[in-house]
């Protein structure tokens, strides 16, 4: 497909809704589903044709380069969340609570979740955990607000998990993984995300549930996909999970390029005739005479 056809597209296209996205589940079309961060990404997305994109806490890892997720504040959300909604405006966009916003009292994670929508231009929300958090996502889906639940490898408690490992390994834990699943779906999740579990489990989960599920590293028979796009396109330097597919080398693309422009800048080949704008030779010759 052309550009100009790729972009023709993104504007007969209709904004993704909640309900759009639990029908693909019935007619069995996969879903897809990609992080972005900024304006620009949420663009080209769009353009695209991506489902759904997730603002994910992700981003204080790829973005902000911390060591892990932790440190990520409501404040970082929203400045990166109102970026993508100014962007993207077909995909459904989903905001990834932090650390900490949801975890205090139902009361502060109902007031958190509505910024997302209110101030951040979200369309849903993304939170962390199982049954624990059933009573909190209660609250959140009464409010109005989607939400979206993640289990299996849960990067927020990565101290409690001893690392980014595959969760759901053993028959027990696996065996509490689907009633996590359950839990959310009983609470009102509209979708549940399974991050790096074991294959033949997703597609158990997937088939005992009616919403869908999206999966990364957690296998083809989920319902759905999700990269982090850091990943996809190859612009994160510190590690790639086995998971992951990298579609481009941007890594190497962006370094070849500065590196040519730095070249060009000190060869002074760069800016070319092309680049530069000339003065009427009357004015030219109007100024030198005044000096
Ligand atoms: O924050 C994020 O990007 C995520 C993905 C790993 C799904 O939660």
């Amino acid at each position: 497909m052309s550009v100009n056809t790729v972009i023709q597209a993104a504007v007969l296209r209709k904004k993704i809704t909640v309900p759009a996205i639990q029908s693909k589940k019935a007619s069995k079309i996969p879903i897809t589903m990609l992080t972005a961060y900024d304006y620009s990404m949420a663009v080209i997305m769009d353009k695209a044709g991506v489902d759904m994109i997730l603002v994910g806490d992700s981003l204080g890892m790829v973005v902000l380069g911390y060591e892990s997720t932790l440190p990520v504040t409501m404040d970082d959300m929203l400045h990166h969340c109102k970026a993508v909604a100014r962007g993207a405006k077909n995909p459904l966009l989903v905001g990834d609570m932090p650390f900490m916003s949801y975890q205090v009292s139902i009361e502060q994670a109902v007031m958190n979740a509505g910024r997302f929508l209110a101030e951040g231009g979200m369309d849903a929300i993304k939170l962390e955990g199982g049954k624990e958090r059933a009573d909190t996502i209660r609250a959140i889906v009464s409010a109005g607000i989607p939400v979206i639940g993640h289990i299996g490898l849960t990067p927020q408690s990565v101290n409690a998990l001893g690392g980014y490992k595959t969760q759901g390994k053993t028959a027990a834990a696996a065996k509490k993984l689907i009633e996590d699943a359950l839990a959310l779906q009983e609470a009102g999740c509209f979708a549940v995300l399974m991050e790096s579990i074991p294959r033949q489990l997703a597609e158990l989960i997937t088939e005992k549930l009616s919403v869908p599920t999206i999966g990364i590293g957690a296998g083809s028979a989920c319902d759905g996909q999700v990269l982090v796009i850091n990943d996809v396109l190859g612009l994160f330097d510190r590690f790639q999970p086995k998971f992951v597919k990298q579609y481009a080398n941007l890594f190497e693309i962006a370094t070849n390029a500065i590196e040519q422009y730095i070249d060009e800048v000190q060869t002074r080949s760069f800016p070319a005739p092309d680049h530069e704008t000339i003065m009427a030779a009357e004015e030219w010759g109007r100024l030198n005479q005044e000096l």
